[in-house]
């Protein structure tokens, strides 16, 4: 059994390597393989979310899925329709969970229509400023998440819940004091600027 294991797992591993990036054909480890299926409910096949409010999670760095389903786990941040499953999580599947969504090819980025102005997001916002954190292509890294080519509707409701305080998050509260000049307007544009990058 023991030597079987191995092997499937070095088949596995040899999958990966030689498959092209884009094809990804494994499956989450076992450990976490009904969980995923749940995730899917909301989260979307592949972790690119088809439902309103929902974020996606495929492509996000492996530490900031950690921090969230551990901060969603212990209700310092409120996903009510996340309470159930968060509880049941343990500290393995949430490892295994961050590992396997940062697997994931990230969402593509939906062009918005109209095209948005980058003139006016830079009046509102300063890109660089965003980059120092979620680096120059908004991909983020270690606990600062992914905000290119998330969902807009998304983007818009964590803009405000920093803003209003309702979500506070990590980094000594960087983010509150980004959005904290943030007009509602303002917020609308720069989630459909961020909705858009690939
Ligand atoms: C019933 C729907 C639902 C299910 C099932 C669900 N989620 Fe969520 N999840 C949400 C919603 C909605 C949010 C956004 C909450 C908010 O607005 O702050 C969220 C947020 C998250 C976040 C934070 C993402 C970010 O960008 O900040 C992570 C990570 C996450 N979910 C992971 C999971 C995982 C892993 C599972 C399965 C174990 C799961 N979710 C199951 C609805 C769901
Ligand atoms: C000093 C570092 C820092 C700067 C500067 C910064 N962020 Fe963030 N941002 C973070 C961190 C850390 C998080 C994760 C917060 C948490 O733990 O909930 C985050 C989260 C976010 C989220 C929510 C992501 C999600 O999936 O839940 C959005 C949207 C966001 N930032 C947008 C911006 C924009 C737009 C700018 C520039 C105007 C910006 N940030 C500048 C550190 C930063």
């Amino acid at each position: 059994m023991e030597c079987h294991g191995n092997l499937r797992w070095l088949a596995t591993a040899v999958a990966a390597i030689t498959l092209p990036s884009a094809v990804h054909a494994a499956e989450p480890p076992a450990g976490i393989r009904e969980l995923v299926q749940t995730c899917a409910a909301c989260h979307g096949p592949n972790g690119i979310s088809q439902m309103p409010g929902s974020p996606s999670l495929a492509g996000q760095p492996d530490i900031f899925t950690q921090y969230q389903l551990v901060f969603i786990r212990e209700g310092q941040r409120k996903v009510e329709v996340m309470q159930e499953i968060a509880k049941q999580l343990s500290d393995d599947n949430i490892r295994e969970l961050g590992a396997w969504y940062a697997s994931l090819p990230p969402p593509k980025g939906l062009r918005p229509k109209p095209p948005v102005d980058d003139a006016k997001v830079k009046a509102v916002m300063d890109p660089r400023k965003c980059a120092n954190c979620h680096k120059e292509d908004f991909s983020g890294q270690g606990e600062t998440g992914r905000i290119a080519g998330q969902r807009m509707d998304y983007l818009v409701k964590a803009l405000h819940d920093f803003r209003s305080g309702a979500r506070r998050g990590r980094g000594l509260g960087a983010m509150s004091e980004v959005s904290v000049t943030l007009q509602d307007p303002d917020i609308d544009m720069i989630a459909r600027y961020l909705a858009g990058k690939p």
